[in-house]
């Protein structure tokens, strides 16, 4: 099984505040669902909430220890070595989609790392983890909009 992290992130490393996301740059969405398209996304539960629902295209699983059921039709579990098998038996590819909790539990293991930083400074309270060394940079891409942004895609080092 080949894990993926994707997220975005501020130049000063914020990726959420309290539920939402601190800016609104154009075309950075879009960005996500190409690469995520078809794929598995596996998302802690606050997450799941603040988008509200799944996402067309994908599968979403969703990790909780509270929540007992289901929320709308999406695959629910309660750690996340069993959201990591079931997804491992899908077939696709599997993106670790946030929040902040799920990044830092999962950057350990993840073997591809595909990271927009907004160039912005952002206030927020959730941040993406320190990337370990053992990542390469593959690809880099600019981005001009309302808020330029970077794309950038690691993979762990062999
Ligand atoms: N910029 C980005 O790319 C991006 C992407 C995604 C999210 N975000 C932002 O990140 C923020 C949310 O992140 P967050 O860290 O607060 O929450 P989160 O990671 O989305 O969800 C945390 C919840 O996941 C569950 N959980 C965590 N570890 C678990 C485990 N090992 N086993 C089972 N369940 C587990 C718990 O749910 P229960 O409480 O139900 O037990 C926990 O409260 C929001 O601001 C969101 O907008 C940003």
């Amino acid at each position: 099984m080949k894990l993926s992290i994707i997220a975005a992130r501020s130049k000063n490393g914020v990726i959420g505040n309290g539920s939402n996301i601190p800016w609104k740059a154009e075309g950075e969405q879009k960005l996500f669902k190409d690469i995520t398209m078809g794929g598995v996304l596996i998302m802690g539960r606050k997450t799941y909430q603040s988008i509200g629902k799944p996402l067309p295209g994908r599968e979403t699983i969703v990790i909780s220890r509270t929540q007992k059921q289901r929320l709308d039709s999406v695959e629910l579990w309660n750690c996340l070595p069993d959201a990591l098998n079931s997804a491992a038996k899908k077939g696709k590819p599997i993106f670790v989609a946030g929040g902040g909790e799920i990044y830092s539990q999962t950057i350990r293991i993840a073997d591809y790392l595909h990271l927009t930083t907004v160039h912005t400074h952002a206030e927020g309270n959730i941040r993406f983890p320190s990337i370990p060394a053992k990542f390469s940079l593959r690809q880099e891409d600019f981005y001009k909009s309302n808020i330029n942004y970077t794309y950038q895609y690691y993979e762990r080092d062999k």
